[in-house]
């Protein structure tokens, strides 16, 4: 019985690892409709200046929200899409006050549209 559950326990234990190392759909959801829908749309399909975000993959979110954040412009310009031109200045400060988590979060759920 004590072999059991220590067992359990240690199972436990790396269940609950894991999930504090996956990104969470459901914050970056809340997220979204707080700071980001009201450009983008609400379902990220994007509106006149503001870049459609349904579609696009986790990665390639979480990398140019990376790049907003630290201001680096001349990565964005690198990217597929014309990022990094004269509309950087009204994306970047909506990602200036983002955390690592915020933006993973943002990345699983947006990339779910
Ligand atoms: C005030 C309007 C506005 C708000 C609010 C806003 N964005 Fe943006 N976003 C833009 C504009 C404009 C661009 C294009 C910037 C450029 O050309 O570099 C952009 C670009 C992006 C891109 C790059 C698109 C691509 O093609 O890969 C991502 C990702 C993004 N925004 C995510 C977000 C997220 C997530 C939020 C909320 C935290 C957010 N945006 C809030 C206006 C906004």
């Amino acid at each position: 019985m004590k072999k059991l559950t220590a067992i359990a326990f240690a199972s436990g234990l790396t269940i609950a690892s894991m999930q504090a190392m996956a990104a969470d759909a459901s914050a970056g959801k809340n997220l979204y409709e707080q700071s980001c829908a009201s450009c983008h749309g609400m379902k990220a399909q994007g509106q006149g200046m503001f870049p459609k975000l349904a579609g696009q993959s986790a990665e390639r979110i979480t990398t140019a929200l990376t790049h907003y954040k630290n201001g680096d412009q001349a990565a964005l310009k690198e990217m597929e899409g014309n990022l990094g031109g004269s509309n950087y200045a009204i994306m970047a400060p909506n990602a200036a006050g983002l955390s690592e988590a915020d933006i993973e979060n943002l990345g699983a759920y947006i990339s779910s549209l």
